[in-house]
């Protein structure tokens, strides 16, 4: 394929200049779907990612679109941020680029220190562990469950040998991560769990369980069945901070409070899994400091690099020292260390945690604003900068509207709007995510055309 000439820079603006898709990402669409699984980037609306600065990404045919997923939460710092472009040409440029998980980099220390150094003084146990620099988000969940039951086989627990997950949760695609997942079609198929894992259920408040004579659950009953887990059997715990694959669906704090109170009676290990939840994102630093509740072993990723792969699992020392070996060929890579030590620099040089914080609440009440207006709109969930909307076919029956909400993201990308398709259990909640540098202006482009979409839908 020939590629468009690149001009000046991504402009700081919506500009569709093609008819969608444009030729050049149809190719691509076409190519895909030729040689790639299903999944990857089907079911997408067709955008061929050519480059990106700030909120603000190009496609390959020159059209820029006001991005609302942040490279699937990834682009935390922006798009194409010039210092962390400069910093990968200054490596290519000086031969930098190499790779050993066995001899030491520049990088990778600096950025376990670093890392440590982002741990809130109140986890005192955690703060004093160590990171391990990994490559994928799968793999932390691996390691994290992992290193949980090893530690309590060393530490004379060896009875103490499955995991507890939820339903509903997402941790990945690898096979124990796969598995510690609670969505039917991700696990359907795979064989059986690797390692023991029990599901949960979700404390979900929107749409409750029920009893057996029919009446809802409640916030209490959720707590209550925390304590029917058996704690003598159970190696460790492990949640997302907020359930993403699921509908960004949020925690009640009193629950997770509860479950990490019994997890601390019980000896059982919290793993808390924010794979896409920190390095500001929902305008804490990490989302667990939203509940003050502590992780025994902590999985970072997205966020955390931005624009190359890299993830770490954090885990509190005396876990650390239970371990055989400990080693991943990619993990700390050169260039992705590098990378993301200016990345989680910029973060916090920039207060981006605080700016996804006040932004965030803007697009909170705006949101909140469009439920009275919308008769589809179930209901809109936010923290910091990550927010689900709820697709329904009426707000009494909170039925998915899985249709409606495909035709809302497809209206966005017509009009300059990048969504990803919906995600949620019934495929109905539109995520909502721009990378943390969005100023309230640009959130308000943004939320406008979700409304003049919304509005087409329900035609
Ligand atoms: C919470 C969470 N954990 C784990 C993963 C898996 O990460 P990866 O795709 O990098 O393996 C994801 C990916 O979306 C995630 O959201």
């Amino acid at each position: 394929m020939s590629q468009v000439e690149i001009p000046g820079r991504v402009k700081q603006k919506i500009d569709i200049v093609t008819p969608l898709p444009g030729p050049m990402s149809a190719a691509l669409q076409s190519l895909s779907e030729d040689y790639e699984p299903a999944t990857f980037a089907h079911g997408q609306v067709p955008f061929g990612f050519r480059r990106g600065s700030g909120v603000f990404v190009e496609d390959v045919d020159g059209n820029t679109f006001l991005d609302f997923t942040s490279g699937v939460l990834v682009a935390n710092i922006g798009h194409g941020r010039k210092r962390v472009m400069d910093k990968v040409a200054q490596m290519a440029r000086d031969q930098e680029i190499t790779n050993s998980y066995n001899y030491l980099n520049p990088y990778r220390p600096a950025l376990a220190r670093l890392l440590m150094e982002t741990i809130p003084d109140y986890c005192a146990d955690l703060k004093t562990g160590k990171a391990f620099i990994l490559t994928t988000g799968s793999e932390t969940v691996e390691w994290s469950m992992s290193m949980a039951l090893r530690h309590q086989w060393k530490t004379g627990h060896p009875e103490k040998n499955r995991v507890v997950a939820f339903e509903g949760a997402f941790h990945g695609r690898t096979a124990g991560a796969r598995h510690a997942g609670g969505i039917d079609g991700v696990t359907e198929g795979y064989g059986l769990d690797v390692p023991d894992i029990t599901h949960i259920p979700f404390p979900d408040l929107y749409r409750p369980a029920k009893h057996a004579d029919g009446r809802p659950y409640t916030l209490q009953d959720y707590i209550a069945g925390i304590q029917k887990i058996d704690g003598a059997s159970t190696a460790a715990v492990i949640f997302e901070t907020y359930q993403g694959a699921a509908g960004s669906r949020m925690f009640p704090a009193e629950y997770l409070q509860a479950l990490a109170a019994w997890c601390r009676r019980n000896g059982v290990l919290l793993i808390v899994d924010e794979g896409q939840a920190s390095f500001g994102r929902t305008g804490r630093f990490y989302a667990f400091e939203h509940y003050e509740i502590q992780p025994d072993l902590l999985c970072l990723g997205k966020g955390i690099s931005g624009s190359v792969p890299l993830a770490a699992v954090i885990s509190r020392r005396d876990i650390v020292a239970s371990q055989g070996g400990m080693s991943s060929t990619w993990g700390g890579n050169i260039l992705s260390s590098a990378v993301a030590l200016e990345t989680i620099k910029i973060l916090i040089e920039e207060k981006l945690t605080e700016n996804a914080a006040k932004v965030g609440a803007y697009m909170a009440r705006r949101f909140k604003a469009l439920e009275g207006r919308h008769a589809i709109l179930g209901e809109t969930r936010q923290m910091g900068l990550v927010g689900g909307l709820e697709i329904v076919t009426d707000r009494a029956s909170k039925t998915p509207n899985p249709k409606a909400a495909e035709r809302i993201v497809t209206g966005c990308y017509r009009k300059g709007l990048l969504l990803i398709e919906p995600i949620g259990l019934g495929g109905n909640v539109i995520r909502v995510a721009p990378p943390l540098v969005v100023t309230e202006e640009q959130a308000e482009v943004g939320i406008d055309i979700l409304d003049r979409a919304m509005a087409e839908a329900e035609g």
